[in-house]
């Protein structure tokens, strides 16, 4: 069964979080379950593209409204990723250094998926599932149904899978023009409050959608900026597959990132070397436990308590715990996190984005805080599991349907309900009281690295899933 998946992001050729992860991690699985699963990208001008072998397989020219363009279709030749990756280079449109926050952004992957659409026309290249990522392929299941130029391709399936609600692609009807054979009639399906919206679209039009965990499905109807009523009419579509991780990139005993690797029998000793060296590094006490809050700053994440949580915990509890920040996003809540710690001792931030120091903190730390508002999976936690980093996080989508609090029966981390300081910091001093128990905080280290995320068991699920879809035994 040939699968294609379509994306914005693949790890390691261009990551700006866990969509990466999941399209770098799914198809390689996908392929060891004895299906042809491929990728295809935009082009970016990024390190992993200089440095491999690429093969130009099909050259043409599309048009998006009244601009002809030209494209080439880039296919990596020495399969390093463990499945089929192929690139759409288009010069002056897809050929730039950052994968998102260009002002053409709309025309970049209006045009991407255009071109994917005219080359699998031309080369008569076979696919049995097209499985769309985000709502910047969402305009795939519509205009291979709804579109005159790709009429050959509609009787083709198509999963949709949601990784982020919130950002829909949003477009006006003056860029209706782009989209090539579309009787104005279907207009309707790519509608919702007046403007064109690729997410949308695509829930409307894809066989199948998937959430990235059973309880962000559910959460969709009730918060989904905006797209609730169409969630709840919808619903009947949908599926909850919990991600996976990639156990070979995530492997305390084997990533190269790390100075010192462990197992789940040397992870006392392991970690604590970790901790050193990254507490040394960032100036902060080692004796203490180490939490961290490791991703994009964004009020999904919760990202603007931040500041505010760790000012109050160091006021309440001075001496007691170490924290070390890393990521990157909205000014304002990157500027507090700086702010502060020109006054707060054992605080230091990382304000960017380093994929190397991300596994050193997973490995170093003790505790992993996700106060996240809206978490349709989230990944931190899992590599966290995986790396003996007690994680906390408030119960919402993915955290929920991962982390059983330590209270709870076979439970391992720490819970909390609401994003009120209070709750927070309740949450924190949970920890802090649990850290004293060092027995006990190594018996859920060695749990917690025995637990199974891998992508196995999800992978099989999506595969049950296009075979249900394509009647493919
Ligand atoms: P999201 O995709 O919503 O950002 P996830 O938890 O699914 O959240 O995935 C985030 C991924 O991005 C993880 O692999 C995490 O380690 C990584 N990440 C986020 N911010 C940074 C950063 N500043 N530096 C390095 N890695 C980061
Ligand atoms: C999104 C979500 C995150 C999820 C990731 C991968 O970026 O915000 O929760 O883990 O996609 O599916």
């Amino acid at each position: 069964m040939n699968v294609l998946h379509l994306s914005a992001e693949c790890y390691p050729v261009a990551k700006a979080g866990g969509l990466g992860d999941v399209v770098g991690a799914l198809p390689k699985y996908q392929v060891g379950l004895g299906i042809n699963a491929m990728v295809a990208m935009p082009y970016y001008d990024k390190k992993f593209v200089k440095e491999h072998p690429f093969d130009t397989v099909f050259r043409g020219t599309s048009k998006l409204g009244y601009r002809s363009f030209d494209f080439e279709i880039l296919k990596e030749t020495t399969d390093v990723l463990g499945f089929e990756l192929y690139l759409v280079r288009i010069p002056e449109l897809l050929d730039r250094p950052e994968i998102y926050s260009y002002p053409d952004e709309r025309e970049q992957f209006v045009a991407f998926q255009l071109a994917i659409l005219d080359w699998i026309i031309k080369t008569e290249k076979s696919i049995d599932v097209f499985h769309c990522h985000d709502h910047h392929t969402g305009l795939i299941p519509f205009l291979i149904q709804y579109s005159s130029n790709f009429s050959t391709l509609a009787k083709i399936p198509s999963v949709f899978t949601i990784h982020n609600g919130q950002y829909q692609g949003w477009m006006g009807w003056d860029k209706f023009h782009y989209l090539p054979g579309v009787d104005p009639s279907k207009g309707g399906l790519l509608e919702w409050n007046n403007c064109i919206n690729p997410l949308a679209a695509a829930v409307k039009c894809c066989w199948k959608y998937t959430t990235v965990s059973p309880s962000y499905l559910q959460e969709l109807k009730i918060n989904s900026n905006g797209l609730e009523f169409l969630f709840e009419l919808e619903g009947e579509k949908g599926i909850g597959i919990l991600n996976g991780i990639d156990t070979e990139v995530w492997d305390p005993a084997k990533d190269p990132m790390l100075s010192f690797n462990y197992t789940k029998t040397t992870v006392k000793s392991g970690k604590e070397k970790n901790k050193a060296e990254i507490c040394h590094a960032y100036g902060l006490n080692p004796d203490k436990p180490l939490f961290t809050f490791i991703g994009r700053l964004v009020l999904e994440k919760g990202a603007e308590k931040l500041a505010e949580l760790i000012k109050e915990m160091m006021l309440r509890n001075a001496d007691e715990f170490s924290f070390l920040l890393l990521g990157s996003g909205e000014k304002d809540i990157e500027r507090d996190l700086k702010e502060i710690q020109t006054y707060l001792k054992n605080y230091n931030c990382y304000i960017g984005y380093d994929e190397q120091l991300s596994h050193q903190i997973y490995s170093g730390a003790d505790f992993i805080l996700m106060p996240s508002r809206v978490e349709p999976c989230g990944l931190n936690q899992l590599y966290a599991l995986r790396y003996g980093t007690i994680p906390i996080v408030r119960t919402t989508g993915g955290l929920k349907d991962s982390v059983i609090d330590v209270q709870d029966e076979g439970g391992y981390g720490i819970r909390f309900e609401n994003l009120e300081l209070m709750e927070m910091i309740v949450a924190m001093q949970r920890a802090i009281a649990l850290y004293q128990n060092q027995k006990k905080i190594n018996q859920l280290r060695k749990q917690m690295m025995e637990l199974d995320f891998s992508w196995n068991k999800s992978a099989q699920q999506y595969v049950e899933l296009y075979k249900s879809l394509t009647l493919i035994p």
